[in-house]
This record gives C-alpha cells, sequence and structure tokens, in this order.
C-alpha cells in the first residue's frame, strides 16, 4: 500500500449527481484505510464539463468519474483516452496526472466481470453461450468484459435492432446478434443471461422475458441494481437459476479507479456492501 502525505481528493461529476452512491462508497474506502482524504459528488452541468475537468489538477484532485451525462462528452476533453474507452465508448474514470495532463479509462467492464467472478467463483466465461439482452452503454461495458473474459460466443438481442447490429459490428468476435422476437427462444442452450436494458428498475415495467427455454444450470444476471431484486431475477430464483445482482458490478468498477489515483487496491467487502444496501 502506498504512502500518502497529503489530503486525497476525487469526486463524481454528474448532472444530477446527488443520487449517486458513490461519495459514500469511496469515503467508506477513506475510512476503511485510515486515510486522510474525501470523495465529493460535483454537479456539473454539460457546458461546464471541460471547465470542470481542467480544474481537477489545480484543485489537487486526484482524479474523478463520471455519470450521467458526461460519459461521452468527455472522450474529446481529455488528452488520452486508453483503449478501453474508445472500445466502450464512454469515459467512468479520469485521471489528473502528476503534469496536469487527463487520462480517461472505462472500468465498468471491469466491475461486472468481477462481480460475477467474487459472487460465483466457479463461473467462467468459456463455459457457453452468453445471452446479453440491450445494446445501450451498459451492454457495451458487458460485451467488452465477457469478450475480455474468454467468451466464445455472445448472442446480443435488442429491442432497436440497429443498435444490435452496430455495436457487433464495432466488437466484431464472438457477438452474434438476433431479433427480439427471438429472445425468448434464444436463451435454449444458454449458459448465461444478461440483463442490460432498464426493464425492471424502479418506475419501469419488468423486462419482458419467458425464461423457459433457459437451461436451469444457466447463470442469471441483471445489471440494474434498483431493486437490487428485480423481477427477471425475482422469477429466475423461482426457477431454481443462481443468480448475481447488479450490485457488485458498481463496487467493484471503483477499485481500478483507486489504484490509478492513489495507489491502492481496496477490497469490496461484505460491511461496504450491506452500506450501500442499505440505501437501496
Ligand atoms: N450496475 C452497474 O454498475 C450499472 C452500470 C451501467 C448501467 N447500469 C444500469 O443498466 C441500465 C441500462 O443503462 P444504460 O446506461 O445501458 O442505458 P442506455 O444506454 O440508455 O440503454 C438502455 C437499454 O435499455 C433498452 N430499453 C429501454 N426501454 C426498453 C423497453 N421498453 N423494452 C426493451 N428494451 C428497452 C434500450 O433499448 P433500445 O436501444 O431499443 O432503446 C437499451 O438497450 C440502467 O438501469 C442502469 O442503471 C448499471
Amino acid at each position: 500500500m502506498a504512502s500518502h502525505d497529503r489530503f486525497l481528493l476525487a469526486g463524481v461529476m454528474g448532472w444530477p449527481v446527488m443520487h449517486s452512491r458513490s461519495p459514500m462508497l469511496h469515503n467508506y474506502w477513506f475510512r476503511h484505510y485510515q486515510l486522510a482524504g474525501t470523495y465529493v459528488p460535483l454537479a456539473i452541468r454539460p457546458e461546464s464539463l471541460a471547465a470542470a475537468l481542467r480544474a481537477l489538477h489545480p484543485l489537487g484532485f486526484a482524479g474523478c468519474n463520471l455519470t450521467i451525462p458526461h460519459k461521452q462528452q468527455a472522450m474529446s476533453i481529455v488528452d488520452e483516452v486508453d483503449a478501453v474507452a474508445r472500445r466502450i465508448g464512454a469515459i467512468s474514470c479520469v485521471v489528473a496526472r502528476p503534469d496536469g495532463s487527463l487520462a480517461g479509462t472505462n472500468n465498468d467492464h471491469y466491475g461486472f466481470i468481477c462481480n460475477i467472478r467474487q459472487e460465483e467463483p466457479a463461473w467462467r466465461a468459456d463455459a457457453g453461450p452468453a445471452v446479453v439482452i440491450g445494446a445501450g452503454g451498459g451492454a457495451r461495458a458487458v460485451c467488452y468484459g465477457l469478450i475480455e473474459a474468454g467468451a466464445r460466443r455472445v448472442v446480443l438481442i435488442n429491442r432497436s435492432p440497429e443498435r444490435a447490429a452496430g455495436l457487433a459490428a464495432e466488437f466484431g468476435g464472438p457477438i452474434e446478434v438476433l431479433p427480439w422476437a427471438q429472445r425468448h427462444d434464444a436463451l435454449d442452450g444458454a449458459a448465461m443471461l444478461v440483463n442490460t436494458t432498464s426493464q425492471g428498475m424502479v418506475g419501469q415495467p419488468p423486462l419482458d422475458l419467458r425464461l423457459d427455454k433457459l437451461p436451469s444450470a444457466a447463470l442469471v444476471t441483471d445489471i440494474v441494481y434498483t431493486p437490487l431484486r428485480t423481477p427477471l431475477l425475482a422469477a429466475a430464483q423461482q426457477r431454481g437459476h443462481r443468480t448475481v445482482d447488479g450490485l457488485g458490478m458498481l463496487l467493484h468498477q471503483a477499485r481500478p479507479a483507486w489504484s490509478a489515483w492513489f495507489g491502492i487496491q481496496p477490497e469490496v467487502t461484505r460491511e461496504l456492501r450491506a452500506m450501500i444496501e442499505a440505501t437501496l
């Protein structure tokens, strides 16, 4: 662990930002590792993003996370966008380097895979086909993570076919697109099912998906974490599937940011998870 003789500063920029759980999560680690520092929510209007990012270094911030609506816009502001962020098409984490330059990366794919590995240690990406429902920002991180982890077949299904086709054309490799109407039948033979749509979120209807063709050994995961137990996860549990909820993805994506900012790889402890869970 690195030693620190200065006050450690980081934050999250969003608009709005007050709903973000990131301050609670990161400030847990300052306490847990007994470090002097803080992580603040920064309400930044889209038109002020460039100025706000440029202010990170002079203000002594090690960097920041980005949330809605800044993740894409930041790509054209920072000095360096790494290959992962370019592929995912969004920046989730900015590092303010000692020379004042800004580097952007994306850790959502890491959060997705680490969460699955922590909750289901025997999980293997190459165990069989993964069916991913949705083709938005979350899906891009999930597909990137699955391919990096060694998935040999990813079946991508989205309500708007052109979005899925666009993602598949960009990512190539093991992604195969099927039409929305085939989503129920596509579960036949799947080793894993991932919901990356906003369906099932508080205020949204459940994901319209019948699970009867899904093999009983298949793992079911949802990246939606409000509520923690989405209607999809509840239906899967009722059928006896192993399930992994989406909260861990949020918790784990925060870890590499700490490595880059402070030289520490913090742990997602049961205590941390319970603390955030209590706010959902
Ligand atoms: N756990 C985490 O750390 C984490 C990280 C990222 C996102 N998330 C969650 O994942 C969800 C999606 O986020 P996102 O950033 O990927 O959003 P996004 O880019 O706006 O994509 C939304 C996706 O949902 C689909 N969708 C929306 N309404 C639908 C409907 N009525 N029927 C079928 N599909 C519908 C969209 O399909 P179309 O293309 O057809 O519109 C698209 O695939 C949100 O709940 C978000 O909170 C969680």
